[in-house]
């Protein structure tokens, strides 16, 4: 259906559509809860990006202003806007990449956990769309809770019989981002110098910084580690604290959500050695999801790397992760098997 916002279809245009119907070499890549404080940004950020050949933005309200916008940006991929559910299906055919950053995000006083009940079923019904309509896309699944939505993801694609473990990604690279600057900032080195593994989950003591393997290899006090190790893990907190009210991290998340979604597409691309921080699904632990290091390739998350050699204080981290993370994982399988 011609579409006012997508411009590309108007009489006027020579070889209209020609670019969206895939001219242009590159990737189709649709963001699900475009128009959100993560969404806009992100979308902004995926537009500049010249993997992207086209963008599909796909939300429940406001997607016609955020594509017109958007789409006057002079540079390459092609945008496309899509709202509302009777429009999912034509936002998720012929995609390569599926980026989801929709429902609702924390308010002071609230765990990752609360968003639950609303969030659990904004991210089954996409993925239901998903299934049916691009089923060999790769999922980057960014809606909170983290720990029990791909759970959730996953059991919908095995309902549908579509499950590749290695296409389902879910994002915890805004951990590791906030990871290498407050590293970054306690050595007194540049954070584009520093990398840090986040392993576990992506909620308060599932975040799990291995601040024994940090390159450049470096050592820490305990009382360094600890202050680390708390930030780290209550860094969404101290942005949803200091917006009192307003939501929780979207500039710092869509910058993350597209360093992620970057590397997923280089890999498709077939660059080699691409690895990267992400919730899958896992035999690392005894866990059937974890986040770990991981080699992105064509089919995704190819081979999900140990943890390596932890200290005594990362050990001990680890025990409370687990216990945490089994508790919201088995609330996601529980939701769609029930
Ligand atoms: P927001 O409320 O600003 O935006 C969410 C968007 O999702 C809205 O535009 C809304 O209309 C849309 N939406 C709601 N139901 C939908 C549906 N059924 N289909 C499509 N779109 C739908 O929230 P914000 O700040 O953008 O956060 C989004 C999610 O990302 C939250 O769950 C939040 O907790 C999570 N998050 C995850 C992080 C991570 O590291 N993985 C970091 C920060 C936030």
């Amino acid at each position: 259906p011609s579409n006012p916002q997508m411009g590309l279809e108007h009489p006027i245009l020579r070889q209209a559509d020609c670019r969206a119907k895939g001219g242009a070499s590159g990737f189709k890549v649709a963001i699900l809860g475009a128009a959100g404080g993560i969404g806009q940004p992100l979308a902004l950020l995926m537009k500049m990006n010249p993997l992207v050949s086209v963008l599909h933005l796909y939300d429940v309200v406001n997607t016609p202003g955020v594509t017109a916008d958007i789409s006057h940006m002079d540079t390459g991929a092609v945008v496309r806007g899509f709202l509302g559910q009777q429009q999912l299906e034509s936002a998720l055919t012929g995609m390569d990449l599926i980026i989801i950053p929709a429902g609702v995000p924390r308010k002071p006083g609230m765990t990752r956990d609360d968003l639950f009940n609303i969030n659990a079923g904004i991210v089954k019904t996409l993925c239901e769309g998903i299934a049916k309509c691009c089923p060999n896309a790769i999922v980057n699944l960014i809606s909170n809770p983290v720990n029990s939505t791909v759970p959730i993801a996953a059991e919908v694609f095995k309902k549908a019989g579509t499950y590749d473990p290695k296409k389902l990604l879910g994002v915890t690279t805004l951990d590791v981002v906030r990871a290498n600057t407050f590293v970054a900032e306690v050595l007194g080195l540049d954070p584009r110098d520093v990398s840090v593994p986040v392993v576990g989950g992506h909620a308060g003591v599932t975040i799990l910084p291995l601040l024994s393997q940090v390159k450049p290899p470096c050592s820490f006090t305990p009382e360094e580690t600890e202050y680390l190790t708390k930030r780290i893990q209550d860094g969404g907190t101290e942005v949803v604290q200091a917006k009192a009210g307003a939501g929780s991290a979207t500039l710092s998340m869509a910058y993350a959500a597209v360093k992620f979604a970057d590397a997923c597409l280089r890999a498709l691309r077939g660059d080699a050695g691409i690895v990267e921080c992400a919730f899958v699904a896992s035999e690392v632990t005894e866990l059937p999801f974890f986040a770990s290091r991981v080699r992105l390739g064509r089919q995704g998350a190819e081979e999900v790397y140990q943890l390596g050699p932890l200290n005594e204080y990362e050990r001990l981290g680890l025990e409370k992760a687990k216990k945490e993370l089994e508790a919201s994982i088995q609330k996601g399988i529980s939701f769609i098997k029930k």
